[in-house]
């Protein structure tokens, strides 16, 4: 091996967290990573998950025992209730099969090895990722040989959705295309659809029989709002699609290093469809069993408290505001010091995007200018977790990226 295995480049975003951690500049600001900080820049345990916790801690029967091969039962079970809504007709009929993962990352891998190994056989399908799209999206199809394709998403001109672009490409992808769609807040934009343009997405899909993949990490991160972030989902399940889903749990609970996760497969409304999705669930299981075995525990069991206890739930909808506000009012911080500055170019951009991240359209050029001379530290494709922006440093960041833009 020792000949032919190349160096691989470090992982571009953990670098980045690397770089930051190492950097000793008192006033350095990370908005690298999508993880939520508080307004003192510090990680966020969620009070319902120290709650939760507790609860977990005290029980004396607690023992670290293996979990069945799909995952904790009950946590499954909410989590296609809290994704699909509590009253689908998918989970009446009996037609998701839901495995627990290795969190989003995880699903996004379980869902692309099933599709490899299942989805049309004999016939060569791509999967079409948004352009851009989550860097990992491609890692991880590259990895189990699925062809990537891409579909125009973002327009550089308006900052905002090229909905033209997107519609036209995916009406022209070939029949029984894979198309990977971001449930809400996409990672990098911060663009989403309208709901009108989920509509008209899902008749052009249903038109061309095309497969929704649906990777959602930010159900209730992004608004505030557990139905209104999971909209696309309900919609595309009621308009009858056969899809999948994969949901994280690290953004939306702060259990990021937990790898609180879970993958649903979603069968078309059939008078088979029950049979449909216990088959699916068997060759799941296998492919779980050879990957994973079974899942980590810790995550899911607080998860799962959360999501069966309604007191708790509550407290959880409470704290999910908490973190969607904090980052809508520096969103609309950051802009009103660019423009108080009067910093060239416009800035509606900011406040329009939602969710972790805002991609504001500074140059690899300027990031890393920004990174030199001010210790920001940012992806180069100009993205910024917003989540890293508070009031201490919202006026430095501002002034930087000012002074940036104008050099
Ligand atoms: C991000 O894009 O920053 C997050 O989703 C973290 C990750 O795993 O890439």
């Amino acid at each position: 091996a020792a000949d032919v295995v190349p160096k691989a480049p470090e992982d571009p975003l953990f670098g980045l967290m690397t770089a930051y951690r190492a950097d000793t500049f008192e006033k350095k600001v990370d908005l690298g990573i999508g993880a939520y900080r508080d307004d003192n820049a510090k990680p966020w345990v969620l009070p319902v998950v120290k709650k939760a916790d507790a609860v977990l801690r005290s029980d004396p029967n607690l023992d670290h025992e293996y979990l069945p091969i799909a995952g904790l039962q009950q946590f499954t079970s909410a989590s296609q209730k809290l994704i699909l809504g509590k009253n689908s007709p998918a989970i009446s009929e009996k037609r998701v099969a839901s495995l627990q993962t290795i969190s989003g990352t995880g699903a996004v891998h379980l869902g692309a090895l099933f599709l490899k190994k299942f989805y049309r056989p004999g016939q060569t399908s791509s999967v079409y990722f948004s352009s851009p799209t989550w860097a990992n999206h491609n890692q991880i199809f590259s990895n189990v040989n699925l062809p990537i394709t891409t579909y125009p998403y973002f327009s550089a001109k308006t900052r905002g959705l090229d909905f033209d672009g997107m519609l036209s490409s995916i009406k022209s992808a070939p029949e029984g295309s894979i198309i990977l769609l971001h449930a809400c807040a996409h990672n990098p934009t911060g663009v989403d659809p309208t709901q009108d343009q989920w509509k008209q997405v899902a008749e052009v899909m249903k038109a061309r029989n095309l497969f929704p993949f649906f990777d959602c990490a930010y159900q209730g991160f992004a608004s505030g709002d557990l139905a209104r972030d999971g909209w696309a989902i309900s919609y595309f399940v009621e308009q009858g699609f056969e899809l999948v889903v994969a949901q994280s749990y690290a953004k939306n609970f702060g259990l990021y290093g937990e790898r609180a996760g879970c993958f649903h497969f979603v069968a078309a409304p059939a008078s088979d469809a029950t049979d449909v999705a216990t088959r699916v669930a068997s060759q799941l299981a296998i492919l779980q069993r050879s990957e994973i075995s079974n899942p980590p525990a810790y995550g899911a069991r607080i998860a799962s408290l959360v999501l069966n206890d309604p007191a708790l739930f509550a407290m959880w909808e409470e704290d999910l505001r908490t973190m969607s506000s904090r980052i809508i009012e520096m969103r609309k911080a950051l802009r009103s010091k660019l423009e108080e500055l009067g910093t060239p170019g416009t800035w509606n951009h900011i406040t329009d995007q939602i969710g972790m991240f805002s991609f504001t359209g500074l140059t690899e050029a300027q990031v890393q200018k920004l990174r030199a001379d001010s210790h920001i530290y940012m992806t180069k494709n100009g993205r910024v977790s917003m989540a890293g922006i508070n009031t201490n440093n919202v006026q430095y960041v501002a002034e930087a990226i000012n002074k940036i833009v104008r050099a």
